[in-house]
Formats: structure tokens, sequence, C-alpha cells
């Protein structure tokens, strides 16, 4: 519309210019023809009236002279005739000639072709023709004209003139805005895909990865977001105290105090009933580890399927509830589902689908289509939730995890101004693996309408260009980072997640000493009794026993450890109504008790197995009473389980003992790395763990823990919030520059 004005009041301004600079000359123009019209039409009366006129001069009777002359005067335009007798000095005329002509007057101006008098009608025209009779003049012909026909024509012109030049103005600036939108649009279409570092599409359909015309503007444009990139660069990374302060100053700095809305299938806080009372949960979640943190410092919305057995009953009639309950600060916005749809999209699709195929664990993943339609159905739900929660058409919108694939795609639809971070939790696999999946491209679709999508390890990041690459028609540009499909750009970045750094003061309050004491206690074991210490969710991707074998092969190996030695395993059940789960919920038992009756007796149990919920203080009791802490996943994202315990153990004393198919390993060197398929290797890394000196377990502990509180969980949003800020930074840039 700016540009629309800009072009047509100029445009307009110069018209009326023309108009009126012209006008007056087709006035001008326009007298002229008439009165030579007059002077030729005076002409020809003249030769006309000759002969009747020496007639009736001959006669001697002025009278009939005048009634001539009256009878010729009937045309409209010939207003007064008069006849000068030069012999008489006389003036015969008709009534109307105008008084002040005079005879002598007239031949004063018989030369001129022309000439103006003022008359009571307007303005007259008087033409002097000379009449001879005998070779030798006699008198002259004087005419007066009527003008006001000129004026009344000369004003009809002047208005269609008018008319005509609004008239072309507007088509004129129509077709000028028209071609000026047309080209601005390729302009900045152009420029845009120049900016990306795209290959332009000519109009005669040829690709061509170089606009001449556009590279100077493309190329000044990205100094300028550079420059202003730099310029509005907040700090430097690593010279920032990563903390929730930090956050909230982001948002409110960068972000412009926009509202954050949370969307994950797993609910920070679960109220379930129980003994007829209502009680609060926490899950056993890396997820909801890493996000509440973060929702404590920003507050703004969770959105998440309500799933304990007292949500229903705790939340307003929006479906909202504020938390943490001892200090709420930010809204949980519950979600229903009913038992058909939970069961398939979360335990059909999610977890016996997508779960075992982005883990490699060797549990084949199962696909049926009712499933899919619910995980769909059920993805729809949740952007339905976003855009109803939504307080802009802009928000920023934290998606995570594979339970919502879709969601990124779907909440672009209909906010296609959201700035969508999506967050895949769990590995993602190479692209055979996960080119099984029926409906792989829906999936890689959904993900591809994420602004950002994040993945713990840069391992996982390619994998997902690999995988693009190879079942998309999309452009993946591994020096930026970035996949351009469907004329959306997605940034494809690496965010290992971590913890809230330093722990809460909570987990941390109960001194070691006293921690290791009663955790002994409580399991009636001597107070110098070496443990060993695992949680997990009651999952096969976790290497539970594999942990197990561990043990009994150290036992096997090291029988000095027999009696000594004891590994807790807290298993906190998950997914139970998984046939897999179930399965491997008897494994665990099994082999725990085939384990403690090989080398268990009275009093002494190898494997001590607590299949339930633990709440984050228990956790944080054994992490701090145990000697070490065996983390041995199959495959696993990140794992907070071992972080967790590096951040428990402000004593420095303890070892981790790490899978190298962990993302943490990456980040962990210092831990005693190991392959949890191979038995042996893992029961060695037991000994050496038990028999590691106290000033080893330091130095190792202390790197690790350095490590951690740099790059904790404020630092891994905060990572994803500027990388969001700078991009709706750009965008502001070029949507302004495509406004000139
Ligand atoms: O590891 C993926 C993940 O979503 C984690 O983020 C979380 O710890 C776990 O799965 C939760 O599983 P569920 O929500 O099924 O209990």
């Amino acid at each position: 519309m700016r540009l629309s004005l800009r072009f047509i009041l100029p445009l307009a301004a110069v018209l009326v210019l023309i108009a009126y600079s012209v006008l007056p000359l087709v006035d001008k123009l326009i007298e002229r023809w008439f009165i030579r019209d007059l002077d030729m039409r005076s002409a020809v009366i003249a030769n006309s009236v000759r002969e009747p006129l020496l007639e009736r001069l001959g006669s001697g009777s002025n009278a009939r002279i005048v009634n001539y002359f009256n009878r010729i005067t009937q045309d409209e335009r010939l207003f007064a005739i008069g006849f000068c007798d030069v012999a008489k000095g006389e003036l015969i005329a008709t009534k109307t000639f105008p008084k002040d002509l005079k005879c002598n007057d007239i031949t004063a101006v018989e030369n001129l072709p022309a000439r103006m008098l003022s008359g009571k009608r307007g303005m007259l025209h008087v033409t002097v023709e000379p009449i001879e009779a005998e070779g030798s003049r006699i008198g002259k012909l004087v005419f007066v004209h009527d003008m006001s026909f000129i004026q009344r024509r000369s004003a009809e012109t002047r208005k269609f003139f008018f008319y005509f030049f609004i008239a072309l103005g507007c088509i004129v600036s129509l077709i000028t805005v028209v071609i000026a939108h047309m080209s601005r649009r390729g302009w900045v279409e152009g420029t845009r895909a120049l900016l990306r570092g795209e290959i332009i599409r000519r109009p005669g359909g040829k690709k061509t990865a170089t606009t001449p015309e556009l590279q100077p503007i493309a190329r000044d444009l990205r100094m300028l977001i550079r420059e202003l990139e730099t310029e509005y660069r907040p700090r430097d990374e690593n010279q920032v105290t990563w903390t929730p302060e930090t956050l909230r100053s982001i948002l409110k700095t960068e972000l412009r105090g926009e509202e954050i809305l949370v969307v994950s299938n797993r609910e920070p806080y679960i109220h379930v009933k129980r003994d007829g009372r209502i009680e609060v949960q926490r899950p056993a979640s890396g997820l909801v580890t890493a996000l509440e943190p973060i929702m404590r410092a920003c507050s703004g919305t969770w959105i998440a399927h309500g799933a304990g057995s007292a949500d229903r009953e705790t939340v307003d009639s929006n479906d909202r509830i504020m938390v943490p309950p001892e200090h709420p600060s930010y809204r949980i916005r519950r979600l229903w589902l009913s038992t058909k749809e939970e069961q398939g999209y979360y335990y059909g699709f999610a977890n016996e689908g997508l779960w075992p195929l982005c883990h490699i664990a060797h549990v084949r993943p199962t696909f049926r289509a009712a499933d899919w339609e619910q995980y769909e159905a059920v993805n729809r739900k949740f952007a339905e939730a976003v855009v109803d929660e939504s307080g802009t058409d802009s928000p920023i919108v934290l998606v995570q995890d594979y339970h919502l694939a879709l969601l990124p795609r779907m909440i672009r639809n209909r906010l296609p101004n959201a700035t969508i971070i999506t967050f895949w939790h769990i590995p993602w696999p190479n692209p055979e693996s996960f080119g099984i999946c029926p409906w792989r491209a829906q999936l890689l679709d959904g993900l591809l309408g994420s602004s950002i999508l994040g993945f713990h390890t840069q391992f996982h990041c390619n994998n997902f260009f690999d995988t693009v690459d190879r079942l998309l028609e999309a452009r993946v540009d591994r020096e930026t980072f970035t996949i351009s499909y469907g004329g959306l750009q997605t940034a494809v970045h690496r965010y290992p997640i971590s913890i809230d750094w330093p722990p809460a003061a909570e987990f941390t309050a109960k001194p070691v000493e006293t921690c290791r004491t009663d955790v002994r206690e409580r399991l009636g074991l001597p107070p110098d009794h070496v443990l060993g210490f695992g949680v997990d969710r009651l999952d096969y991707t976790k290497g539970i026993l594999e942990r197990f074998m561990a043990v009994e092969r150290l036992l096997e190996l090291q029988p000095e450890w027999r009696g000594r030695f004891s590994f807790i395993q807290i298993a906190a059940p998950s997914r139970s109504s998984i046939g897999q789960y179930k399965e491997f919920q008897v494994q665990v038992r099994d082999t725990a008790a085939r384990i403690n009756e090989r080398f268990g007796n009275e009093g002494y149990l190898p494997i001590i197995l607590k299949i339930e919920h633990h709440e984050h203080e228990a956790v944080y009791e054994y992490y701090r009473g145990v000697d070490l802490c065996f983390v041995s996943s199959l495959h696993d994202g990140m794992n907070l389980v071992a972080k967790e315990f590096l951040a428990a153990r402000d004593d420095g004393r303890g070892v981790l003992i790490l899978s190298q198919f962990t993302g943490a390993s990456r980040e962990l060197p210092e831990a005693l790395i190991v392959n949890p398929y191979d038995i042996d290797q893992c029961a060695a890394a037991l000994h050496v763990a038990l028999t590691m000196p106290t000033v080893e377990q330091r130095d190792r502990i202390r790197v690790m823990r350095g490590l951690i509180s740099e790059f904790n969980v404020y630092r891994w949003a905060g990572r994803m919030l500027l990388d969001a800020a700078t991009m709706r930074r750009r965008g502001r840039i070029l949507e302004r520059s495509s406004a000139e």
C-alpha cells in the first residue's frame, strides 16, 4: 500500500501539473481556430452580400439595408453587421451594433485580421471586409461576431481534457503499480533466494545460480545483516554465566518479551489419586528434567497431554493449571486424549513405531495404519491448542520430541509467522533405517515446518541431512546447516541438552556422608559396602540387562567383590501396556533374580532392583550415597542421568561409567567409556571404577562438572532462543526491505 501511494501520489501531482499548464494552451488554440473560422465566414458573407448591398445602396433606402442585415444576423454567431459608407461618412447597422464602435476606429483596425471588443454578451469579434464598386472602395462591411459560443466550447473542451487526464492518470498509475509490484516481488524473491544462497528459477523455467543484476544488492544486504547481527549479538556465549536470569533477559531484550509456548506429550506435573488423596508427581523424563527449569525461568505456557488420574479435577475451566505447586510461575494447558487416541498415537505409532525405529536397539518397529491415523489426529489436536494458546500471530513455540513430528508443519500452516523450534530428544537413524517407515515423507515434511530443528549431536544432524537428501526433493546445505524445502528454510543444529546447574539446593542439602549412611542403613547393608547405581525408565534401550550381565561377569572374574559390592537399579515403570515393555520387565526381573541366586546369599544381593517411581530427592540421595554410576544405554539421544550424577557429586568422589552410544559420551570423555554390548569390557570398567584412586576420581569429576556447569540447560535453551532471535531479526530486515 505504502509502495502504491509512493507511486501514485507523484504521478498524480505530475498529471495535475500537466493539466494546468496544458489547458490554457488548449484554450488559446481553440480560440485561434474559431477566430480564423469566423474571419473566413465573414469573407464568405461579404462576398455574398456585396451584390444585394450595392443594389440596396443604389435604391438609397437605409431601412432596406438594415432589414437585410437583420435577416443575416439570424445566425446565432453573427451578432451585428454594419456598413460604413465612405462617401457619406455614415454607419448603416443593425440595432445590435456596439455603440462605441465608430467607423473611424474601424478604419484603424481595418488591417487587423480580428479584434476583440467588450460587449454586453461577453466577448465579441470584429471582422472588416472592404466593399468595392467599379474598382473603387465605397465602404466597408463590419461583422461583429458573438464569441460566447467559443467560450462555451472552450469550457466543454477543458472539461473533456480534465476528465481525460484523470482517466489517463488512473490507467497509468494502475499499470505502473502492477508492474512495480510484479517486478518488486520478483526482485524480493530473487534477493531472498540469493541471500539464502539458493538457485533462482528464471521465468523460462531455467535454473541459474547467478542473477547478476541482484548479486550486488544481495551482497550489500548480506553485509548489512551481518553488521546488524554483530551489533545486536548480545554477548559472547562463552563469557556468560548461564542462569535463569540470563534466559529471562534474552527473552526480554532479544525476543521483545514474547511469550514462550512449550508443547510436549509428557507434562511436567502429573496429578494422581492415591488412597483417596490427590498427589503431584514429577515424571521420570529427561525432557521434563531439562525443560522444567526453563519454564520456571521464562514463564509461558506448557501444552501437554493430561495423563494423570486427577488431572481433570485440578485444572480450571480452560484446562489450565499454574505450577510448580509450591511456587506457581508458569502454566500447564492440559489436552485430553481418548483411550483410542492415546493407544494409537502414544503407545502405537510413537512408541512401537518411531521409538524402536530411531533407537537402534534391535527391537523391530511396528507400523499400523490405524496408529498413524491417530498420530495425525492427535498432532492436529495439539496444533489447535497451540493456536488457541498463542496470544500473537508470531509466537515462539518449542515443540518437543518424536510424538509431535507433524506438529511443526501444522503450526506453520496456521501461524505462518511463528518461530518454531523443534527439538528431537532421541537419536536420528541413518536413511536406510528411517526409510522403512511407511510415512517417512510425511514425518520429514512435518519436521521441516520448523524454523529450527535441534538434535543432541552432530552425528544425528548428519543422519537427518542424509535422510532428507535421500527421501525428499529438498536442498540440503551442509555448510550453513540449513534445509530449504517447499519455499521454507529450516536450520538444523546441534544443541546438546543438559541439566539445571547448580542443581536445586534441596537435592544436595543432605551431606554426602549422611546420604551414604542412610542409603546403606535403609538397605540393611554394612557402612563400607560398595555400591553401584543405575536409574532409568524401564526401557529396552537403556541396556539394563547388559548392565546386570556386566555385574555378573565382574563377580565371576573378580570374586573379591562378592558380598562387598551390590548394584542398585531403580527402574521407573514406563509404557507398561506395550508388549515389548512387559516382556522386558520380565527379563529384567528374571536376570536380576538369576544373578542374585547365583552370587547372593542371605543378607547379600548383588542386584538390588527397585521397579518403582522415585522422586528427584530420593534419586539424588542415591547419586550422593553410591560409589559409581553406570549408564549403559544401547542408544540414547543424550542421557541426563550421567549429568545428574556428576552434578550431585559436589564432594568430587564417585566414578561414572558411560555407554559410548549416548550423546553424553561425546561431551564427557573423562568418564569410563564402554560398549554395553561388550560385557567383559563393562565388567572390567566396573572393576577399574571400584579400584580407582580418590585423586583420579576427583580429577575426572572436576573436569566433567566444569563442563556441565558451563554447558547447563540454560545455555541449551539460550542458544536456541538466541538463534531464534537472530532468525526473527533477519526476517524483519528482509520484511522491511521488501516493504521499501
Ligand atoms: O528420550 C525421549 C523421551 O521423550 C525423553 O525425553 C523422556 O525422558 C522419555 O522419552 C519419556 O518417555 P515417556 O514420556 O514415554 O514416559
